[in-house]
């Protein structure tokens, strides 16, 4: 849909320049697991934008002084170079050059880096996916003035990432990003993340969102495989239907404020998730046994003190705990002393709902 055989430059221009944006991870409440096509969700995800783990990526241009038709790309990875991520963001960009055609044309620099450990076992793509959109689409508008309007800037950015990592096309977003048809959000579409900051209530504004890191290994089992999986999964057609349902029931409690419904919500939907990899295809566990241990501290603080503290987890072993401001006091300590322990090396990242992606050194 944003094909754009015009993007092209005069032969006689010698663009350069240095664009840099800092962009968020997110963590999804309800979870886009299945995909078809071209990076098209089965069903529809909602996610809070996190504000401490993000990716800084810097892309610098210049003309291409070998015309050759093929991208022209120099990669660094915390100032190192590498040749693993250089070929898949090669890749990337030789997929989306009808959007782009003049990539072709310049020469390109690349450098990114996390803001938390690449050892962390964190899954970085949608931080890293939606700053290299942000960056392409300043960009375009930096070369041609097209993106003016900051809505049709942020649509084109969400999509660019989507095509890049289909969780990263929420990341655009300050505060909630839905992604995905669903009769519960009526701008809600399968070819980019809406924002969802305006309808939510105040309690969620400034949720926290730590992160417990309870391995740092790398998965066993990517994501991507694990989207494949779900095509012969038994439970894909019922799974894509409770995702739509719980999609209604979400959006109504993060309008109203329950946040009890909410975590209910939350950490169904975490398990299910799990429940949908242990039931693949091969079957198999992200979880770890530590990260059992938290879930049931968790649940039984929580029936011990009646504060409200949810857990959701990514596709990965690592919790990520759910509160809101308002109890931060008696939790945090809850935290500390039982659940940072259980942490490999006792790594946690304190984590909140962010204020979106930010555009630097301009
Ligand atoms: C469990 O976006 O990482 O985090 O589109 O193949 O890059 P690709 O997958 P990815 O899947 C993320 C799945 C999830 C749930 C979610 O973020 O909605």
């Amino acid at each position: 849909m944003f094909d754009n055989p015009a993007l092209l430059l005069d032969s006689s221009a010698t663009p350069s320049g240095k664009i840099h944006w800092k962009s968020p991870s997110n963590i999804a409440i309800i979870k886009y697991w299945g995909k078809y096509g071209v990076q098209y969700p089965r069903n529809p995800s909602i996610s809070f934008t996190l504000e401490n783990a993000f990716t800084e990526t810097v892309l610098t241009y210049e003309p291409k002084t070998d015309q050759g038709d093929g991208i022209s790309l120099e990669f660094t990875f915390h100032t190192e170079e590498n040749e693993p991520f250089r070929a898949k963001i090669v890749k990337f960009l030789e997929s989306i050059r009808p959007i782009f055609p003049f990539l072709n044309q310049l020469h390109l620099k690349i450098q990114s880096g996390n803001s938390f450990p690449h050892s962390a076992g964190i899954a970085s793509s949608a931080s890293s996916m939606s700053a290299l959109a942000l960056c392409l689409c300043t960009l375009e508008d930096e070369l041609f003035q097209t993106l003016q309007d900051d809505n049709l800037f942020d649509q084109k950015a969400s999509y660019v990432a989507r095509l890049g990592s289909g969780s990263a096309c929420r990341s655009i977003y300050a505060g909630m990003a839905a992604w995905g048809t669903t009769n519960a959000i009526s701008n809600a579409s399968n070819d980019f993340a809406v924002s969802f900051s305006e309808e939510m209530h105040d309690i969620y504004k400034d949720f926290h969102d730590d992160i417990l890191i309870a391995s740092k290994s790398e998965k066993s089992v990517s994501s991507r495989a694990g989207h494949a999986l779900m095509e012969g999964n038994a439970y894909a057609a019922p799974r894509y239907e409770q995702a739509e349902s719980r999609m209604k029931r979400l959006v109504e409690v993060l309008k109203n404020g329950d946040v009890e419904t909410f975590g209910e919500i939350a950490e169904n939907e975490a398990l299910t998730l799990h429940a949908l990899m242990m039931t693949s295809n091969p079957s198999y566990i992200l979880m770890r046994p530590n990260s059992l241990k938290m879930i049931e501290l968790i649940r039984q603080y929580r029936a011990d003190t009646k504060n409200p503290i949810y857990f959701t987890l990514d596709a990965g072993p690592n919790l990520h705990v759910l509160y809101p401001e308002t109890v931060i006091h008696e939790v945090l300590p809850f935290i500390e002393q039982k659940l940072v322990p259980l942490c490999e090396d006792e790594m946690w990242i304190s984590d909140w709902v962010g204020e979106g992606p930010e555009q630097l050194g301009e």
